[in-house]
């Protein structure tokens, strides 16, 4: 399928999955894009909307548009959200963990030698992708983490940094003086912040960029510093093949953002992956994982997480689903072909609440 999916055909379709996906009806809109299912190789995908993904996959299609190398590609253009100190969900300028330290957590996949690396818990380097492509090239391992894999950074060269922005320091002590009435830490008397945001939603913002280059062969990218005020260690789904990233040379790729925990649990590329060698298309796999997460967890009324999955098969044709959306303000991602850069809104099965606005 894929060629042009109305809601009716669609609904129609997953009625014939049956009792696995009791929620399917649930399904709201379906925002299939007919554009999406024009193949088109080479292509390169992100997990952001135009502005981010404009930014980041100009320095990868310039690659693979050219005579670049496919791991270069995606690595430059994961690299670009990574050094950004504006995007405060990724690399330099993350949101830190729980004592007001920045843990980076990424990985990378190669599709021609199945081979990946990653690390996990990363300090003090802006590039984590970077060195999950060392650990992926330069080792006989594939996951490193903390304390080693900064060492390993250090090996290699890195230059270590502070990855604490002011106004990731600002949010996080906002976030630890309200946490309780009970600890030793205050708010400033007056209640009166430099920064005067909204209260911090503790976000688990990631990016996942894949491509698919003119030979066919496919790889990809996931980078996340990860659940904002999370407890020093945590690991999410980023970093762990088969949950924040799968890519198969034969079939294509995936990728997850949201909460991470939820995709560990799934296996969540690695189940999008697999549906798209059974022959799913890549929105239908997208699709089809966001149903899962909320199947185990109890259907749409438990649910309030927002993940969202990305895939492109072989072909280049692309996906994207998400657990919560709203119609005109749907989550979205973006990819680039010879024909230029292209939007996706993803479908979604749970329709946000108006206060989440
Ligand atoms: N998806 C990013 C995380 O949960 O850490």
């Amino acid at each position: 399928m894929s060629k042009s999916l109305s809601r009716r055909s669609f609904l129609k379709k997953a009625a014939g999955v049956g009792a696995a996906f009791p929620f399917v009806e649930r399904f709201p809109e379906v925002f299939i894009r007919k554009r999406t299912s024009v193949s088109s190789i080479p292509i390169i995908l992100c997990s952001r909307g135009e502005e981010w993904g404009k930014k980041v996959m100009t320095p990868g299609w310039d690659l693979l548009s050219g005579t670049g190398d496919l791991l270069d590609a995606v690595e430059k253009s994961a690299n670009v959200v990574e050094l950004d100190p504006e995007d405060m969900s990724v690399g330099y300028g993350g949101r830190p963990n729980e004592e007001g330290v920045v843990q980076l957590d990424a990985c990378v996949m190669y599709g021609p030698t199945h081979n990946c690396g990653s690390v996990m818990a990363l300090e003090n380097i802006k590039t984590p992708c970077s060195v999950a492509r060392l650990v992926m090239e330069r080792t006989d391992h594939i996951q490193l983490v903390g304390e080693g894999a900064l060492r390993f950074a250090r090996a290699h060269g890195f230059t270590e940094a502070n990855l604490l922005t002011e106004e990731a320091r600002l949010r996080w002590l906002k976030w630890k003086e309200n946490l309780s009435d009970k600890d030793d830490w205050f708010p400033p008397a007056d209640g009166k912040y430099e920064h005067e945001e909204e209260d911090e939603e503790r976000t688990n913002g990631t990016i996942n960029v894949l491509a698919v280059d003119k030979n066919g062969d496919v790889a990809g990218i996931t980078t996340t510093s990860g659940l904002a005020w999370k407890i020093p260690g945590r690991v999410g789904d980023s970093p762990i093949i088969g949950a924040g990233l799968y890519v198969d040379n034969e079939v294509g790729a995936a990728g997850a953002t949201g909460r991470g925990e939820e995709v560990i649990r799934t296996c969540g590329s690695f189940y999008v992956v697999e549906r798209m060698r059974g022959g799913m298309s890549p929105q239908e796999a997208c699709e089809s994982i966001c149903k899962r997460i909320v199947d185990i967890n109890g259907g749409p009324v438990k649910v309030k997480f927002t993940d969202k999955f990305v895939a492109v098969n072989k072909n280049g044709e692309v996906g994207c689903a998400a657990i919560m959306g709203k119609k005109g303000k749907e989550p979205k991602a973006s990819f680039m072909t010879e024909d230029g850069i292209k939007v996706i809104k993803a479908t979604y099965l749970i329709e946000k609440p108006e206060e989440d606005d």
